[in-house]
C-alpha cells in the first residue's frame, strides 16, 4: 500500500484530544488527518503544493464544534441576520468549524421536509454543519419521520417546553420522541421552561406594566426552568431514554441532570457562553433589551455556581445559542419581552472567550476545554471521531491557539452579521493563531486565506445507549 501524499505539515505544537495532550507533529492528507508523529519525524511522501506550519510553542487543538447554533432563524416576527455563508465565516474566523443548525418547523409545516431544506444550505458553508431536527406536534406520521431523518443522518431532535403558538411541544409529543429515538441511537435535546409559570409571570408583571427588558429576568425565572427540567428527567427516567439538556443557565438545574446520572439516567447538560460569562445586572444597564435570552442571564451568584461545573464536570458542552439578531430588531419590542426577539450573538466568540476566561485565567485544563467545545458536541451529534478530535482519519479541521497576547474584544473586528457582540469591551487574553478547515488553512491572525464555501452536511451515527464512553467501553 503506498503512503497518503501529505498536504500540510503542523509541526512543533503540543497537540490536544479530550484525554491526552503532548508534543507532536499532525500530517495532513486532502481534507484529512494522516498521521500524528513523534515531533521532527520527516520523511513523510509530500504533495507538490505541501505546507509546513511552525507551531512551536502553541496548542494545537480540534476545531471547535458547537452544538447549538442557530442560523437565519425565525421566531414570530423576526428573522436572525445571517446566512449559512456568514454565519459558518464568523464561526471559522473564532476557531469553530462545525456548527450544528436546528431545523425548526414554521406552524404547519412537517419536521422531515423542514430538515430536508435546511441539509441543502450546508453548501454554502466555509465549514462544515449537521443539524436537529424538531417536532412541535405529534402526529400519525411523526414516527416514520424520525425514522427517515435517523436513516439520513440527523439522529438529534430539538423539543421546547415553551413558546406557546411557535415551537412549545407537549409532554405527551416529548416522551413518543424519546421512545421512538431510543431504539434509533438518537437524542432528544430539550428546551426546558416551564412555560404556564412563564406565562403566569408574565401576566403579573403586564398588570404591573414591567413587561419591558429590564424585567426580563423575572418573566423567566430559575424555578420555571427547574420545574421543567425535573419534569423531562421523569420522562427520559419512564422512557429509559437518553436526554440532551440544551442552555441549562444555573447550578441548580445541572444539579438536577447530575443527581439523574446517579440514578441511571443518561442525562447531559450544556451550558452556553452567556450564561457563564455576563450576569442579570445587564437587565439594569441601558439597552438591556440586547442581553434577551432564554432562559435569561441570572444572578452573579448564580453563574459563579454554574462556572464551577466547568471544571467538576458536571457540564458535558459549551455550545454559543447563536441568533444573529440586530439591535435595531431587539430595540424594535424592547418594552414587551412575550413579543421581543430573543437569543444572542456568539458563534464567533464562544471559543476565544471561554479560552481567554476559563483557561487563562482560571487554569480549566486544555483537554477539558477541548472536551466541551468539541469533542463531547461531536459524541453527542453522533459525528466523533469525524470531528472533534485530532486522530488519523478525522477531517482536519484544526485551531492553533496561543496563551500570548491579549485584546479587547469589540463588534468592529467580528464577522458575525450583526451590530453588537453581548461581550464589548471585554479583555481576551490569549490568541487564535491560525484555523484550518478540512486541511486547508482558512484563517491566519485573524485574516482569511481562503473565505470559500466548502460545507457539507455531515451525518450523524446512532450513538450508543452512552454516547460519552468508548468504542471498548470506558470514558476515553
Ligand atoms: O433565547 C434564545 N435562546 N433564543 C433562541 C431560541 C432558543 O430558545 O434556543
Ligand atoms: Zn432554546
Ligand atoms: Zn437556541
Amino acid at each position: 500500500m503506498t503512503n497518503p501524499l501529505i498536504t500540510v505539515a503542523i509541526r512543533g505544537g503540543t497537540v490536544v484530544n479530550s484525554n491526552w495532550s503532548r508534543p507532536a507533529d499532525v500530517l495532513i492528507s486532502g481534507n484529512q488527518i494522516a498521521a500524528v508523529v513523534e515531533p521532527g519525524r520527516r520523511g513523510e511522501d509530500r504533495a507538490t503544493d505541501f505546507t509546513e506550519i511552525d507551531a512551536t510553542g502553541r496548542l494545537v487543538l480540534p476545531g471547535g464544534v458547537d452544538p447549538h447554533c442557530h442560523v437565519g432563524f425565525t421566531s414570530g416576527e423576526y428573522t436572525t441576520r445571517d446566512d449559512y455563508y456568514e454565519a459558518t465565516r464568523a464561526a471559522v474566523a473564532g476557531g469553530t468549524t462545525t456548527i450544528v443548525d436546528f431545523a425548526i418547523p414554521r406552524p404547519g409545516e412537517q419536521p422531515l421536509a423542514v430538515a430536508e431544506r435546511q441539509r441543502e444550505k450546508a453548501s454554502d458553508g466555509m465549514c462544515d454543519s449537521a443539524l436537529h431536527a424538531c417536532v412541535v406536534e405529534w402526529d400519525g406520521t411523526t414516527q416514520g419521520q424520525l425514522e427517515e431523518l435517523a436513516h439520513s443522518g440527523i439522529v438529534t431532535v430539538k423539543m421546547f417546553t415553551t413558546y406557546r403558538d411557535e415551537t412549545m411541544a407537549s409532554p405527551t409529543a416529548i416522551l413518543n420522541t424519546m421512545k421512538v429515538l431510543r431504539p434509533l441511537g438518537g437524542l432528544v435535546y430539550v428546551h426546558c421552561e416551564s412555560n404556564h409559570l412563564v406565562e403566569d409571570r408574565q401576566e403579573e408583571l403586564a398588570r404591573s406594566g414591567e413587561l419591558s427588558s429590564a424585567h426580563h429576568h423575572q418573566s423567566r425565572s430559575e424555578l420555571a426552568e427547574l420545574a421543567s427540567v425535573s419534569e423531562i428527567l421523569a420522562l427520559a427516567d419512564h422512557a429509559k431514554s437518553p436526554v440532551y439538556f440544551v442552555h441549562q443557565s444555573s447550578a441548580a438545574a445541572v444539579e438536577l441532570a447530575i443527581e439523574a446520572r446517579k440514578r441511571g439516567v443518561r442525562a447531559f447538560s450544556e451550558s452556553v457562553t452567556h450564561h457563564l460569562l455576563i450576569d442579570d445586572s445587564k437587565y439594569s444597564e441601558p439597552n438591556a433589551e440586547l442581553y434577551v435570552c432564554c432562559p435569561p442571564l441570572r444572578a452573579k451568584s448564580t453563574v459563579d455556581a454554574l462556572t464551577r461545573h466547568l471544571f467538576t464536570g458536571g457540564i458535558t458542552t459549551v455550545g454559543s445559542d447563536h441568533c444573529c439578531y440586530d439591535s435595531a430588531q431587539k430595540k424594535s419590542s424592547k418594552d414587551d419581552v412575550r413579543t421581543m426577539p430573543n437569543g444572542l450573538p456568539g458563534v464567533e466568540t464562544r471559543l476565544p472567550l471561554l479560552f481567554s476566561h476559563f483557561v487563562i485565567e482560571q487554569q480549566l485544563p486544555i483537554e477539558r476545554f477541548v472536551e466541551l467545545t468539541s469533542t463531547n458536541p461531536a459524541r453527542l451529534n453522533g459525528i466523533y471521531p469525524r470531528k472533534g478530535a485530532i486522530l488519523p482519519g478525522s477531517d482536519a479541521d484544526i485551531s492553533i491557539w496561543s496563551r500570548e497576547g491579549s485584546h479587547v474584544l469589540t463588534n468592529t473586528v467580528l464577522h458575525m452579521s450583526t451590530d453588537y457582540t453581548p461581550f464589548e469591551g471585554s479583555i481576551v487574553r490569549g490568541t487564535l493563531e491560525m484555523v484550518l478547515v478540512k486541511g486547508q488553512p482558512a484563517v491566519h491572525q485573524g485574516e482569511f486565506l481562503h473565505p470559500t464555501a466548502r460545507g457539507v452536511h455531515v451525518p450523524g451515527e446512532a450513538m450508543s445507549p452512552d454516547p460519552l464512553l468508548g468504542s471498548r467501553g470506558r470514558k476515553p
